[in-house]
């Protein structure tokens, strides 16, 4: 047990899907995984672990935004020794030729800022995911025909923005889509020497403001879960 995750230490597996929303790690876990029970719920924060292909899965909602992530992707990795943690996000669109339902493999993050702006000062240090991981996924996304962006992504502080010359700058620079959590996942991948990556499913859309309706989202997250989960074993 850590201070935010209740789960006996081998309740863990070394593989974790995270999620922002606590309910779609329920929702992934009852869907994809063989045994799913759940392993957490400690603030509401629920965490599930089963078994996909038989290897040890666990879904653990990870809260939005960098400062909640790093709560449990610190806990993850330093507590029960997770090695491969796998966002599994939602996100919005900053080009034209990305859209709703489209995944973005995130290969670069940029930021404003992260809970580790502290260690880096001036240094602009740069979170890019494992290798393997993205190759892995982007060969698994290709194989189920979804159609995938590989590219930089902005990891924001904020979901209502009041700089919006940020977002333009974005996208000016070629960024595919905003969330807020994956550069503090990256940097803490890289600090312990772990593997992680993000998956992404664009769910809105900041050029042509359409957003996924609700009865779409869980196809559409689903190709993004199972990608993931081929990525993680492949
Ligand atoms: N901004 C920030 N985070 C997000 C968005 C967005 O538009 N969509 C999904 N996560």
């Amino acid at each position: 047990m850590t201070v935010h995750i209740g789960a006996a230490k081998d309740d863990i597996a070394p593989t974790v899907l995270m999620p922002g929303d606590p309910y779609r790690a329920k929702w992934a876990a009852e869907t994809f995984l063989d045994t799913p029970r759940c392993i957490n719920q400690v603030r509401g924060m629920l965490g599930f672990t089963g078994t996909w292909q038989g290897h040890p899965v666990t879904i653990q909602g990870s809260g939005m935004g960098m400062p909640s992530l790093s709560i449990y992707a610190n806990e993850l990795i330093r507590d029960y020794d997770a090695q491969t943690l796998i966002r599994i996000g939602s996100c919005g669109g900053m080009q034209d030729h990305v859209s709703i339902r489209d995944v973005i493999l995130a290969m670069s993050t940029t930021t404003l800022s992260t809970p580790s702006s502290g260690i880096f000062k001036d240094l602009n240090f740069a979170p890019t995911p494992d290798f393997g991981l993205l190759m892995a996924a982007y060969q698994a996304a290709q194989a189920k025909g979804t159609k995938t962006h590989v590219g930089g992504i902005y990891s924001s502080d904020v979901f209502y923005d009041e700089r919006p010359d940020l977002n333009e700058q974005m996208m000016r620079h070629g960024i595919l889509g905003v969330e807020m959590e994956a550069a503090e996942l990256y940097i803490l991948a890289a600090r312990y020497k772990r593997r992680a990556l993000a998956v992404l499913t664009v769910s809105d859309h900041l050029i042509t403001h359409e957003a996924l309706p609700a009865e779409d989202r869980e196809r559409s997250f689903g190709d993004m879960v199972e990608i993931a989960l081929q990525a993680a074993f492949s």
